[in-house]
């Protein structure tokens, strides 16, 4: 079972899904959590010349095929071995990611972002999606509530571009009902963190 973990700027995702894994894994499930860029040594570089903030010079398609890059270091290394154990991986962001943010955001078209990313992954889609879904103004005001969270270079981007990213989400839920499903990310994080867990149980029973 392959979960991904998706949401614009400030979702309270990882709270949750922290939470949440900790449960599952009282109930005996084998979870292996990791994240997206990074998640394994090279795929961790990448991620420093991605989020580095002052690679202002950065072209969108360069930003896409980096992510695209990573991702695949990250599946060959980590996730399909554990996939192949038959334990549940929880992967912090994946291909919706590049979907909503270099596709949507960035202007560079969901099919074209959609296609570098097949070849990337060999046509590996998660088998469940949770979008912790909230307004960009009130993810960005988290973020700047939360001073231990390091700013990153796409953090740095104007509203607009949040919203973009919220929306294309949001139309991705719509275009994978069978894989996604949406969290109130703007409720307490008591709540949020039990929706997460319901989510992933009624997903694991099926
Ligand atoms: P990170 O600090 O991990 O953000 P968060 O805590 O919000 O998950 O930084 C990852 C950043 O990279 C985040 O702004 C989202 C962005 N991103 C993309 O633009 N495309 C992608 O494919 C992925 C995986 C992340």
């Amino acid at each position: 079972m392959f979960i991904t973990i998706e949401g614009p700027e400030g979702s309270g995702k990882s709270t949750a899904v922290n939470t949440a894994v900790k449960h599952l894994e009282t109930l005996g499930y084998k979870i292996v959590r990791t994240r997206e860029p990074g998640g394994t040594p090279i795929s961790e570089k990448i991620r420093e010349v991605i989020l580095d903030k002052g690679n202002t010079m950065m072209d969108p398609r360069t930003e896409a095929l980096l992510y695209a890059a990573s991702r695949r270091q990250h599946l060959v290394e980590k996730v399909w071995p554990a996939l192949e154990r038959g334990e549940i991986v929880v992967c912090d962001r994946y291909l919706d990611s590049s979907l909503a943010y270099q596709g949507g955001a960035r202007h560079l078209g969901i099919d074209e972002v959609l296609n570098i990313n097949l070849f990337a992954t060999e046509h590996t889609y998660p088998d469940l999606t949770l979008l912790f879904d909230i307004e960009p103004e009130l993810g960005l005001a988290r973020i700047a509530a939360n001073s231990n969270r390091e700013v990153n270079r796409l953090d740095l981007e104007k509203l607009e571009f949040h919203k973009t990213v919220r929306d294309t989400f949001l139309l991705l839920a719509k275009r994978y009902p069978e894989r996604y499903v949406i969290i109130d990310a703007s409720k307490s994080v008591e709540d949020v963190a039990n929706a997460t867990i319901e989510a992933i149980l009624n997903r694991l029973c099926k």
